[in-house]
């Protein structure tokens, strides 16, 4: 159906003219992230399209410009050389044509691969009647051609509702390349995700093709009846450590908001046969985590730290959307399959650049309701590695206290007579100020390490060796950033606590 070149030059001209107006002012503002990547202007979601391409890192995002609001969206793109520092580079895609929504929903999410010297992406066109899969390429990587195919995928398989089709995640298998999208036999609202109502059953197709142009269906990898979702999200499907995951970001599910699976693939059927499912992530404000794999072999994740309004626990509006802005990305994440099947990550060694200000802490003993204040850079911005005997320690909680001040306080608990870790934003200023809790394995253990960054709204914590994560956004004020460790029921034995403040990775 072609490529109009010039509406699509002119649709990116109108998004760079806006975002010069408009960034200055954003990038005042207190609650914007110092070392989390954001676009600089507008509403962001999904990070994709991640892939290492002539030695650089690029991340392109799903991006609405004109407001801090989802409206029609655009690939926002950024290059960075160490996965830290990241350049806003002008819009990547903008919709241009009838069958990517150039007045409809736009340019929803995809992925990149590297064929024959050119960096090709992968995207839906959320159209006015259905979702199609389209195609683009660039020889620099700077400036892309949406292909003459395009939609180069335009039917779902029979069953599925046409406008749940979305999310191609492409790869290289063999002699052919392979495409996982993620649908539903359900209803919805194509052009407001938020507004989706759906009592279907999601699924993960498998098309495959020898040229990119033409593929063919092979097989659902997993059908849900009822234990998968409703909608399966950004799906990814990729070996790891001897095994295959797929992981996907679920509607219907509840406050299960990524999930992964872990089995073996059948190549000659085109399923997946899954023994272990898990949780990439518990927090609130994790959504659509995107794999790939770098020049030097690693496995990384990158994901959305926001969420949606259709989320069950979610409560009224976004608290920076007046702002002119809403959403970050996590910092990039290395993942590794343990023995048992389930998932581990933690941050990519190169975040430690950014470190400033070491404090340290010698082992002692943090006793009953005296709480124990420690420094951590400006307390707003900065890394805590803590590790905890739990052979010595008594108490049934250990309670971080962070951001805190005379009205506001996040509380991070370790429940050691529960198992649970319990992440508590009641006072930490959101609209959504919320409980959540998750299985902690470590208090069935005899060491309890946790490793937490705070950035300005955002906060990463790591523990059970990688095993269970959160991210979750506080908007708290900046003048929120007392820091100290409490016990409770007992004493808990300290046996080590590093801290550092992260410099600022922005690059104007
Ligand atoms: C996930 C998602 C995708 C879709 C995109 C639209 O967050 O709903 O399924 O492609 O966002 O912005």
């Amino acid at each position: 159906m072609g490529f109009n070149a010039k509406r699509h030059l002119e649709k990116i001209q109108l998004v760079e003219e806006y975002v010069r107006q408009h960034k200055v002012d954003i990038a005042k503002h207190p609650w914007r992230e110092h070392y989390h990547f954001q676009a600089s202007v507008g509403w962001m979601n999904d990070p994709h399209g991640l892939i290492q391409f002539q030695g650089k890192f690029h991340l392109f995002y799903q991006h609405h410009p004109f407001s801090g609001k989802w409206g029609t969206m655009h690939w926002g793109h950024a290059i960075s050389e160490d996965l830290i520092h990241w350049e806003h580079q002008p819009e990547a895609l903008a919709p241009s044509e009838d069958y990517d929504g150039w007045e409809g929903g736009g340019i929803f999410t995809g992925s990149a691969i590297v064929h024959q010297d050119e960096l090709v992406l992968f995207y839906t066109g959320c159209a006015q009647d259905r979702q199609v899969q389209c195609m683009a390429s660039s020889s620099d990587g700077y400036s892309f051609a949406k292909s003459n195919h395009n939609p180069i995928l335009a039917d779902p398989p029979s069953g599925i509702n046409p406008h749940d089709f979305r999310d191609p995640k492409v790869w290289r298998q063999g002699d052919c390349w392979y495409m996982v999208t993620g649908v539903t036999d359900g209803v919805s609202d194509l052009i407001e995700p938020s507004n989706c109502q759906r009592n279907g059953l999601g699924k993960v197709c498998l098309h495959r093709s020898r040229d990119l142009k033409n593929w063919e269906f092979i097989n659902y990898l997993v059908e849900s009846h009822g234990e998968l979702g409703t909608m399966l999200e950004c799906p990814n499907f990729f070996p790891l450590d001897g095994k295959w995951v797929l992981m996907y970001s679920p509607m219907g599910l509840h406050d299960r908001q990524v999930i992964y699976l872990t089995g073996d693939f059948d190549e000659k059927t085109g399923k997946f046969h899954w023994h272990t499912m898990g949780s990439v992530d518990w927090g609130f404000d994790y959504y659509a985590p995107q794999h790939f794999c770098d020049d030097r072999g690693r496995d990384l994740l990158m994901a959305w730290v926001g969420s949606w309004p259709f989320m069950p626990w979610c409560r009224g509006n976004y608290d920076t959307s007046d702002l002119g802005w809403y959403g970050s990305i996590t910092l990039p994440r290395q993942i590794r399959l343990c023995p048992d099947g389930k998932l581990a990550s933690e941050p990519v060694s190169e975040i430690e650049r950014l470190r400033e200000n070491e404090q340290y802490y010698l082992p002692c003993v943090i006793h009953e309701s005296e709480a124990f204040p420690f420094i951590a850079g400006d307390g707003v911005h900065c890394e805590i590695i803590a590790s905890f005997d739990l052979q010595e320690t008594s108490a049934k909680r250990i309670v971080f206290r962070l951001r805190g001040s005379r009205n506001q306080e996040t509380k991070l608990e370790f429940d050691l007579v529960r198992g649970e870790m319990i992440f508590d934003r009641t006072r930490s200023g959101n609209i959504s100020a919320l409980q959540r809790k998750c299985l902690l394995e470590s208090a069935s253990q005899s060491k309890l390490n946790i490793r937490i960054f705070l950035d300005s709204i955002s906060i990463e914590i790591f523990t059970d060796g990688g095993r269970t994560t959160m991210t979750n956004n506080i908007f708290s004020s900046p003048e929120s950033n007392q820091l100290s460790i409490s016990a409770f029921g007992g004493s808990a034995r300290l046996l080590g606590l590093r801290t550092y403040g992260l410099r600022s990775s922005m690059i104007e």
